[in-house]
């Protein structure tokens, strides 16, 4: 079963008012679509992702989304919802999918479960998630008699919708001709004369629509991401021969190089086990053993994006990494938001939560005596209170 994610986010976010689509609006430091995007990257039933974007919006969504091997180049979207979803599916027509999801590029808090559920739902035919409604519900038109609509008979609907990839790329050309305008994909695929399934959303995977609505997400964030744990990592290695140190990521040239099992990078090991540390899962050495020859000369990007992971899969958020280099040469400052850059790319974090310093320790001890570089790192990360994770 190959399944594809559609994420729509081709729209303007008039309702919004932001000036900037509400896509690309940070919600707690990290824009509304990566939010909506990694849950699918990271899922493993999923296949590969499919962005649908406004085609003015090319370099901000590259510059809000990192890079994953699952991810697919964006797709330009149309003038309404329907479009961009008939769009992505013809982008990926041809590739060989079975089901596909179709999620709202603005709908932040999609958990694995959903996603779970619905990939499950999809196999028959076509599926929404819907939750009860549990305001009264009125009819404002025509009637001068208020008029109440059965609560019991009503409920809201969700995405990620789930489908066969072919039925429900026939239902849009379908809607298309005849120029239906539907919603959502679930009332596509009901126009189309298909069965459509109901299964249980979530009362959490709220979409954001208003100004307000990003106010209520960062509320519920603060609220469950508000186990706050703080870790700190320290790393030395040794001058030896070469041309140049890889400092954070950035190939930094110099007289000497830095010896080590890797590639020695004193930057990325130390806020490598400072996630690991916030985490209270190990150091650096218990998940990369140096007596494993794979990681001989390895990038320690890997280290650091493994850490990330980790947190992640926690549920968790990065709020700030902060590291000081130690060392008398060489110069760290004119590197430094290369590094920054550099580091925010791997974490999943903008640059200015990346905070690089470094400092000599006034020709004193064996880093004055230009032995070898040393760094310190700090790391904040926010986890559930209530780990809903399974590890
Ligand atoms: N969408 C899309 N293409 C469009 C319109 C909407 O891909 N032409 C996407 C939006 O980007 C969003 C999802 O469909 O992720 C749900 O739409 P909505 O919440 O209405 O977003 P916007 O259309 O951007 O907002 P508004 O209606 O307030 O302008
Ligand atoms: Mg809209």
């Amino acid at each position: 079963m190959k399944v594809l994610a559609i994420v729509v986010a081709a729209g303007r976010g008039n309702r919004a008012g932001f000036g900037l689509a509400k896509q690309y609006v940070p919600l707690s430091g990290r824009p509304l679509i990566a939010w909506a995007i990694e849950p699918f990257c990271e899922h493993a039933g999923i296949e590969a992702v499919l962005p649908v974007i406004h085609a003015d919006d090319r370099s901000l969504f590259s510059a809000a989304v990192p890079d994953h091997p699952k991810l697919l180049p964006a797709t330009i979207g149309g003038d309404t919802r329907q479009a961009s979803v008939l769009l992505g599916l013809e982008a990926a027509e041809r590739s060989g999918f079975d089901i596909v999801l179709v999620h709202d590029g603005a709908r932040p808090f999609v958990t694995p479960q959903i996603i779970d559920r619905a990939i499950d739902a999809g196999r028959s035919g076509a599926a929404v998630p819907a939750i009860p409604v549990t305001d009264s519900l009125i009819n404002t038109r025509g009637s001068e008699r208020l008029s109440t609509i059965a609560r019991e008979d009503v409920k809201a609907v969700q995405t990620p919708q789930a489908f066969l990839y072919d039925a429900l790329l026939r239902a849009h050309r379908l809607a298309a001709s005849a120029g239906v305008s539907c919603t959502d994909d679930g009332a596509v695929a009901a126009h189309a004369g298909l069965r459509v399934e109901v299964f249980e959303g979530d009362a959490g995977n709220m979409k954001l629509t208003t100004a307000n609505d990003f106010e209520t997400a960062e509320m519920r964030i603060a609220g469950t991401l508000g186990d706050v744990r703080i870790g700190n990592g320290f790393d030395v290695h040794a001058f030896g021969e070469g041309d140049h140190v890889m400092l954070c990521g950035v190939r930094v040239p110099h007289e000497r190089g830095l010896i080590g099992h890797s590639d020695a990078d004193v930057g990325l090991h130390a806020l490598t086990d400072a996630i690991l540390g916030a985490l209270a899962e190990g150091d650096i050495g218990h998940h990369f053993p140096p007596s494993d020859p794979q990681w001989r000369g390895a990038a320690s990007h890997i280290f650091l994006a493994e850490a990330v992971r980790r947190v992640k899969a926690r549920g968790g958020i990065i709020a700030n990494l902060d590291l000081t280099i130690l060392g008398e040469a060489p110069k760290v400052g004119p590197w430094r938001d290369q590094m920054r850059e550099t580091v925010g790319a791997i974490a999943g974090l903008g640059a200015d939560r990346i905070g690089i310093k470094a400092t000599t320790t006034e020709a004193l001890g064996f880093i004055g005596r230009r032995e070898g570089l040393a760094a310190q790192a700090t790391a904040t990360i926010r986890l559930p209170f209530v780990d809903r994770t399974e590890r």
